[in-house]
């Protein structure tokens, strides 16, 4: 394979264990950000944060694919779960992408990327392929080592992983309300975040693999504040750090 495995996250907390796993990481500070060279699990891997949002995900994005000339990207961390069964502890994968806040409407119809002709984006199939098997391998072994008192206080009861269309936008979706017309609108979505759709349109203008896993830490209602930093801090990261080492060791 030419070029690194880019490995992203949004925050540090959903990066960490990541960072942890690799022996020899060499940082290089590039556009604002820091790039960490380095091997996991013999491959080749550039791991970056990106910041919160669209525009962060998306010059992230570029600069991996122009600077690092990555040959696959990955990207991993939380999400507010929306259908009915995408519960916080469950997995979603990517298959489809869409930004909820696009709308050039009366010109393109609401949710088209103008210029694209389009309102989604795929993840790479192969890739996503991977990225389901590592989950559910990872969810059936990791709830049992994250301790009682986590488990408990999550709800972290057989946790699944689901497979479709994740939203982004730039906005954390906080409010009953919010999390509702989403779901009106979007009724196929099985979760929201903040940067998958951006890298997504990236990916598709360099023909660049992308795939995308994010652990529930909320349910984009009224009391995902609450939920989400005691998420990110006791389960997110060891996630994250667990399914990119299975992901890797699978090739
Ligand atoms: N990431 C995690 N939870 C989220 C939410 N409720 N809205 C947007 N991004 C999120």
């Amino acid at each position: 394979m030419a070029g690194p495995t880019a490995l992203v996250s949004a925050l540090h907390e959903e990066l960490a264990a990541v960072l942890g796993l690799m022996p020899d990481e060499q940082q290089q500070v590039f556009g604002g950000r820091s790039f960490w060279r380095g091997h996991l699990h013999g491959h080749d891997v550039v791991a970056v944060l990106s910041g919160i949002g669209k525009v962060a995900a998306a010059t992230t994005a570029t600069a991996l694919i122009e600077r690092f000339g990555v040959q696959r990207i990955v990207f991993t961390g939380v999400a507010g779960g929306l259908a009915p069964g995408v519960r916080v502890g469950d997995v979603v994968v990517a298959r489809q992408f869409l930004q909820h806040d696009m709308d050039a409407s009366p010109i393109f119809p609401r949710h088209e990327v103008p210029g694209y002709g389009r309102s989604t984006f795929d993840a790479d199939t192969a890739l996503t392929d991977e990225l389901v098997r590592a989950s559910e391998q990872v969810l059936r072994e990791l709830p049992a080592t994250l301790g009682l008192d986590v488990t408990k206080a999550f709800g972290l009861d057989a946790p699944r992983c689901h497979q479709g269309l994740l939203l982004s936008g730039d906005r954390f979706v906080s409010t009953t309300a919010e999390s509702t017309t989403l779901r009106t609108v979007l009724p196929d979505a099985l979760a929201v975040e903040m940067e998958g759709a951006a890298v997504a349109q990236v990916c598709h203008d360099y023909g660049v693999p992308l795939g995308v896993l994010r652990t529930i830490s909320d349910r984009a209602d009224d009391a995902a504040h609450v939920d989400f930093p005691h998420f990110l801090r006791e389960v997110a990261s060891r996630y994250s750090g667990a399914i990119v080492e299975a992901l890797l060791r699978q090739k």
